[in-house]
């Protein structure tokens, strides 16, 4: 038993009312029995519910630390609990993301996505659980990026003392299954060059350079190449520590004023805005978006989650999410045309395999012009 305790986010896609639109009730009731039997036990000390569209969060706090196995059964045992309802009730997709029937230890790799931090508790102590859906774990990279390190948006890496040092962040190689850890201010533009490419270089852990205490944690998993082959976008979640000593509230939710392009949307495949939303818009609609990111505002008092408070549901986040409308609709107007249109690497559905065997003997030889030798010079083969 620690001392420290330990915010665990862990979420699934169980299944859904309306297509992928959003969690049923029913689903999120079985889950909470689970978890509060969980409580009962000593488990957990405690716990909120939420879904944001099709995904059933689960936001738990303990003493049991990171990766501990019987907080993980927990959330295994209420997903399929609420897998076992959804599917009762007919729901689209149910038990999607839960890849197996036997629980190993650890939910990481089976199906849910995890993001998990362990800390002291500060006398007064602000988390934001940030959710996401209809999009990857990479589509935190840029806001986390300007929260932790661009004075352009947290006035506090400038004018506050504790946090003017800066921040370390934990990338990882989600393809190559490596990480590399970078220090900003100093090696800033090599961190840019990594996470600038956020399919593939994801923005693990951010810790503060003074004390190595850890400021974020996002859910890294990438459902698609754990399962080997594509099974739903890996709608992520991210836990983000604000105030003395880290970026203020304001400047950590500061960062979704931009609704930047994303991975995701419909059948995966699709870039478009994220668009922060209030609990009550967590649902996905237009063209199964877009994609959407909600703020829940916790203090943790000896392990208790107080709250919550639903930071972007709040008209100063209506611009955001006006422009948001109208990249949407500028994005949707190129139909099935990159770059609105995934790369056919990127994508979870593609017929272009189907299509071009269909075509192969159709396909004649072209005479093409290329650049040839190191002189640049074009020459037409024959
Ligand atoms: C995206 C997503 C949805 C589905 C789409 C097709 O992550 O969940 O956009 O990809 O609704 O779903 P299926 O293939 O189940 O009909
Ligand atoms: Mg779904
Ligand atoms: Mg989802």
């Amino acid at each position: 038993m620690s001392e420290k305790t330990t915010i665990s986010v862990i979420k699934a896609d169980i299944g859904s009312l309306a297509g992928h639109h959003m969690v049923h009730p029913d689903t999120m009731a079985a889950a909470a029995k689970v978890l509060a039997e969980a409580k009962s036990k000593g488990i957990l000390t405690d716990y909120y519910i939420t879904h944001v569209g099709d995904d059933l969060e689960l936001i738990m706090t303990h003493r049991k630390g990171v990766d501990a196995s019987e907080v993980h059964e927990t959330a295994w045992n209420a997903f399929k609990e609420a897998a076992r309802v959804a599917k009762e009730l007919g729901l689209y997709a149910a038990g999607q993301d839960l890849l197996t029937d036997a629980f190993s230890g650890n939910v990481r790799g089976l199906g849910p996505s995890a993001a998990e931090m362990e800390f002291v508790e500060r006398p007064s102590e602000p988390v934001i659980v940030f959710m996401a859906d209809k999009t990857e774990p990479g589509a935190f990279n840029l806001p986390l990026f300007r929260v932790f390190a661009d004075p352009f948006n947290t006035a506090g890496l400038v004018i506050d003392p504790k946090i003017h040092d800066g921040f370390k962040f934990e990338v990882y190689d989600v393809i190559a299954g490596k990480y590399v850890v970078l220090n900003s201010p100093e090696e800033m533009y090599d961190l840019l060059a990594l996470i600038g490419t956020p399919g593939r270089f994801v923005i693990r852990r951010i810790f503060r350079k003074s004390d190595n205490e850890i400021g974020a944690v996002v859910a890294v998993e990438r459902l698609n190449l754990i399962a080997g082959q594509y099974v739903g976008k890996d709608d992520p979640v991210a836990i983000v520590r604000a105030q003395s000593g880290f970026p203020a509230v304001g400047e950590v939710i500061e960062a979704f004023a931009f609704p930047h392009l994303v991975a995701g949307w419909m059948r995966g495949s699709h870039f478009g805005p994220l668009m922060p939303v209030g609990q009550r818009n967590a649902r996905c609609t237009r063209f199964d978006g877009p994609p959407r990111v909600v703020a829940l505002g916790f203090q943790i008092k000896n392990g208790r989650l107080i709250g919550p408070a639903d930071l972007f549901d709040d008209p100063a986040f209506d611009e955001t999410r006006r422009l948001a409308q109208t990249v949407a609709e500028y994005m949707r107007r190129h139909g099935p045309f990159m770059p609105h249109r995934l790369g056919p690497e990127e994508m979870e559905y593609t017929t272009l395999p189907q299509v071009l065997q269909k075509l192969q003997d159709r396909f004649t030889e072209a005479k093409l012009y290329q650049v040839k030798g190191p002189k640049v010079k074009t020459e037409l083969l024959e």
